[in-house]
């Protein structure tokens, strides 16, 4: 009795360490993260296809490759082999100078690992 409730719990926290570490990324809230880029990016950032402000349009972001829309005025992003799954986009979020080594022309942090899972599950939702 003792070996098998042993074994049991140890599938159990298995089980939960997974969730875990896979949580993050893939329990982003896009209702949420609408919330966040109204707030954050929609100053900059439109999500209709070819119409950009001072950012790209965001129109079909997610799987892209970054830096290729129509938009002129890309800094750090041209010419980068970068394409934006969520670990990228996680990454560029949280620093854009840092994620892509130079300086970018999107200066603002997204702050809070939550925020950014959001955001970028509404990002996913742009076609
Ligand atoms: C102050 C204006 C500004 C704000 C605010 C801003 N961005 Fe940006 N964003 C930019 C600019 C400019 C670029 C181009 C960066 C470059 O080329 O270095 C960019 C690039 C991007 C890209 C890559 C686009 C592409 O075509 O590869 C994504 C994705 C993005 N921003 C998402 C966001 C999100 C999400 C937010 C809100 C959390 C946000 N941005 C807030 C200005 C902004």
């Amino acid at each position: 009795m003792r070996t098998s409730s042993g074994i049991w719990s140890g599938t159990l926290c298995l089980g939960l360490g997974f969730i875990l570490a896979t949580g993050p990324a893939l329990g982003g809230d896009a209702a949420k993260g609408q919330g966040v880029y109204a707030k954050k990016c929609k100053a900059c950032h439109s999500t209709k296809a070819e119409e950009h402000k001072m950012g790209p349009s965001l129109s079909g972001i997610f799987g892209n490759k970054a830096g290729a829309t129509s938009f002129k005025k890309y800094r750090g992003l041209k010419g980068t082999d970068i394409v934006w799954n969520e670990a990228n986009l996680d990454k560029f979020l949280a620093d854009p100078r840092k994620f892509i080594g130079k300086k970018s022309g999107m200066k603002s942090r997204l702050k809070g690992a939550e925020n950014r899972a959001d955001v970028i599950a509404f990002l996913k939702t742009l076609k």
